[in-house]
């Protein structure tokens, strides 16, 4: 298939060609660069040995996205590109709103003007609020979500249910993220945080590579086993995979359809800390700090739908997630190079 990929150049996004090309697909890359560098392209198509066409485009450019749609003709479209820092959400909340809801509204005007009426979101489990359900189901109803990023998920993911509803051509897809950890374990692509990272995975390993003296654990007071909140952490090249897998529904005009992409195992902030201590060999200094506002104690999925209809299903676990995130960070202490104001201060 034919796929457009916003964001494409961002964490999930690259990881997520390199598994398009692996399976015979073919991408065209929209992204504004705004929290990105063209440089995780060129690695991917290291990776993939092919050149993707990329075009550095802001998804609210209305000509812009028609300009890349007179050029190709789409499949299907994997929608990745939004802004998805939630403490900035907090500060920004105009900003998150008009970035990921006025620039998903113009990219589905587009998309059905070009008759491209196939899309798959990055959705996250971040909708489920506080889950009344554990492990969490797709039937679990959606919940209070603490911040704006969270609200633009859940808001897009009713808009495109209603444009399903009123128009059955269209197939939405909506993929509800865990938290994806860890790299391409070739060490050539992975998180490019800029500024001090918000979560978890990224701002440990810059404690294990030096950049930060130590981890601050927030909050083991929690009703869980060792009193630190528990996730369902995923192995980033596991979800994407999910993509893939996800162009099956769309081949069988899902209609709507929503899936969970986790492993279905919780692990704790400690149990994370402990295995990717013992899978790098490296002491990762920490102490406790009060609770973040806005966490919850545990959230994990039951990912028993995407298995069933799909057939796809995580196949890494945490230590492979460990060993993979401190490959790409140790091969690549400042990411792609390091950022300022959306421009790489060197190429690497
Ligand atoms: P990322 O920031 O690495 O990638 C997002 C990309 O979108 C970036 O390359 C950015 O430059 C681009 N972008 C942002 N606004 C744009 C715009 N207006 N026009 C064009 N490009 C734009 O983030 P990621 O971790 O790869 O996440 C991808 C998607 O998955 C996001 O929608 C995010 O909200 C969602 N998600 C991420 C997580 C996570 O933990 N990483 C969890 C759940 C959902
Ligand atoms: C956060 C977002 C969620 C978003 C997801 C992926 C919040 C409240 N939720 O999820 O909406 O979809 O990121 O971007 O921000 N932790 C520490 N120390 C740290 C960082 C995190 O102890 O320095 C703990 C947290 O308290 C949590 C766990 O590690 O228990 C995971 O945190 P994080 O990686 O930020 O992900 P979430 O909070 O699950």
């Amino acid at each position: 298939m034919k796929i457009l990929v916003t964001g494409g150049t961002g964490f999930i996004g690259s990881h997520t060609l390199v598994e398009l090309y692996a399976s015979g697909h073919e991408a065209v890359v929209v992204d504004n660069l705004c929290n990105s560098t063209q440089t995780a392209l060129k690695r991917v198509e290291e990776l993939v040995g092919r050149s993707i066409p990329f075009y550095q485009v802001d998804i609210r450019d209305r000509d812009g996205l028609n300009s890349v749609m007179n050029q190709h003709r789409f499949d299907v479209c994997i929608h990745f590109a939004g802004l998805k820092a939630v403490g900035e959400s907090v500060e920004k909340p105009w900003e998150y709103y008009e970035n990921n809801l006025s620039g998903t509204l113009t990219l589905l005007d587009v998309l059905r003007q070009h008759g491209c009426k196939n899309i798959i979101f990055s959705s996250s489990a971040t909708v489920y609020g506080d889950p009344a359900i554990i492990p969490i189901t797709e039937e679990c109803p959606k919940g209070h979500c603490t911040n704006p990023y969270g609200q633009t998920k859940s808001m897009l993911e009713e808009i495109m249910m209603d444009m399903q509803r009123a128009d059955k051509a269209w197939n939405v897809v909506l993929l509800r993220y865990f938290n994806p950890i860890g790299a391409h374990p070739s060490g050539r692509i992975g998180e490019n945080p800029s500024g001090i990272p918000n979560n978890l995975m990224p701002y440990l390993t810059q404690v294990a590579v030096g950049k930060r003296p130590e981890l601050g654990v927030f909050g083991n007071d929690y009703d869980t086993p060792d009193g630190t909140g528990v996730r369902d952490y995923i192995h980033v090249v596991d979800l994407a995979k999910g993509h893939v897998a996800a162009l099956k529904a769309i081949e069988s005009n899902c209609g709507c359809a929503i899936y969970n992409l986790g492993t279905g195992q919780g692990y704790s902030v400690l149990q994370l800390v402990n295995t990717f201590e013992k899978v790098n060999g490296i002491h990762i200094p920490y102490s406790i700090k009060p609770r973040r506002a806005g966490d919850i104690a545990i959230c994990y999925s039951n990912p028993a739908k995407a298995e069933r209809e799909l057939g796809w299903k995580a196949e890494l676990g945490l230590e492979e997630m460990c060993r993979d995130a401190w490959n790409w960070q140790k091969n690549n202490p400042e990411g792609y190079g390091g950022m300022e104001n959306g421009k790489l201060k060197t190429e690497n």
